[in-house]
């Protein structure tokens, strides 16, 4: 069966830093803690969580991750391999086993020729969004899982080809979404990829970016869209999606379909043409506080949100706005677009305070990224959204394998009518 084949072939090349040889150690000692946890507290309620405390990636904060993470060279921002590895296995991986990941990831990223005709079926003007999700379901051919469902393979096995699938599709997203910006904003031809570089140089290198802080910045900004908690819809989707055995295609192309939402994934997208806007209104980015203002309240009025300013549940500035504005001001302190932002930064908090309407007036991630991809040349706002799904895909990998690995159950919300909640509600007040 080519599954096994295929892991086979891997397992010859893998040595002690390998991250599947480390996950294997991990995951039995992983199921006996969750059998332990149901069978002692299968009915206990937990109560209600929240989520105050902020961004963490296996308990660490974003700073923690740029201090403790292997960089592309020391000092360097947190390269995407070694969040995929502390995803994975919680554990912070060497420089030599971050390095022998992103060769691992570079000899998976073989793209099927009809991946790249799905893609090109559909018509040039369609969303990046869609061409994106197109890409990934005609990757789900090759999907390990499935094959390995159909050869029978026992249920202990699953987190396996999940293993096989996820870093599969981690490794083949930049090709596919280079290639849907090559088609879609520039000549339409394929720049290969380069063997020496890591997973997100990789990818600004595809889409026809080399300049070296350009590819700094893809590193960061890959890491830090990567994840936040399983309950984004993003991440949510992947985990329900999954939970009744779809493979991480089917899974990770649906969490795209998600991400695509103006309240989710989109909304970097929508916070670059709001900016825009505003110099289109005054003629240019050097506004005073006063105008600023009124061009707020202007959104506001005609029923509008202000983009990138908010969130489900972070009470307090986002740490990826807070990590790219410290990029920004080490690598663009001048430019006239960060400097906008900066001033939007603290212009509408104190606005929508004063509103009373939103629970966090902050900025979020998307509220910075637009600035810095467009400081370096990525201008074409509607291709953004693509670049967040694909640093997403370094979480969701993760989070299926381990469903798997946990053998979690199929996920089934109870639903009720409108009549059952309002007598529900009745009885309970
Ligand atoms: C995300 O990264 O998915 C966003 O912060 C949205 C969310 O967490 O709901």
């Amino acid at each position: 069966m080519a599954f096994f084949k295929s892991v086979a072939a891997i397992s010859r090349l893998r040595s002690r830093v390998d991250l599947f040889s480390e996950l294997k150690e991990i995951v039995p000692e992983h199921q006996e803690r969750v059998k332990k946890l149901k069978k002692e507290y299968g009915n206990a309620e937990l109560g209600k969580i929240t989520a105050d405390m902020g961004i963490r990636f296996r308990g660490m904060t974003i700073p923690d991750c740029q201090k403790t993470l292997p960089g592309a060279f020391p000092g360097g921002e947190p390269l995407p391999e070694a969040v995929l590895w502390l995803l994975l296995t919680g554990k912070i991986p060497s420089k030599e086993q971050v390095d022998s990941l992103a060769q691992e990831l570079r000899s998976r990223a073989t793209i099927p020729d009809y991946a790249y005709k799905a893609i090109d079926a559909l018509p040039v003007s369609a969303h990046a969004m869609t061409q994106f999700t197109t890409g990934v379901m005609a990757l789900q051919v090759q999907s390990e899982f499935q094959k390995a469902y159909e050869g029978g393979i026992a249920k202990a096995r699953y987190w396996e080809p999940t293993y096989e699938d996820s870093l599969n599709l981690i490794a083949r997203l930049p090709s596919i979404a280079a290639y849907i910006y090559r088609r879609k904003y520039k000549d339409g031809k394929i720049i290969p990829m380069d063997d020496s570089l890591d997973y997100g140089a990789n990818y600004a290198h595809m889409l026809g970016f080399d300049d070296p802080e350009m590819l700094e910045f893809m590193r960061l900004y890959i890491s830090i869209h990567s994840d936040h908690e399983g309950g984004n819809v993003s991440s949510h989707t992947a985990h329900l999606v999954a939970s009744p055995l779809s493979d991480p295609y089917l899974a990770f192309a649906a969490a795209l379909n998600g991400l695509a939402g103006p309240l989710h994934g989109l909304a970097n997208q929508e916070v670059l043409r709001w900016i825009r806007s505003i110099v289109a209104e005054f003629g240019t980015p050097d506004i005073s506080t006063e105008q600023l203002s009124d061009y707020i309240h202007k959104t506001l009025n005609s029923g509008q949100v202000v983009p990138g300013y908010g969130h489900g549940v972070l009470r307090k500035t986002d740490p990826r706005y807070t990590c790219q504005r410290e990029f920004a001001l080490k690598h663009l302190p001048n430019d006239p677009l960060f400097q906008l932002v900066s001033k939007i930064k603290e212009v509408v908090p104190p606005i929508l305070t004063k509103l009373g309407k939103v629970k966090n007036p902050w900025p979020n991630v998307d509220a910075h990224s637009g600035v810095l991809l467009n400081y370096y040349g990525l201008t074409e706002e509607s291709y953004y959204t693509v670049l967040f799904g694909v640093s997403r895909s370094i979480g969701v990998g993760p989070q299926l394998i381990w469903d798997r690995a946990l053998g979690l159950a199929l996920e089934r919300p109870k639903s009720v009518t409108l009549e059952k909640l309002e007598a529900l509600c009745g009885k309970s007040s």
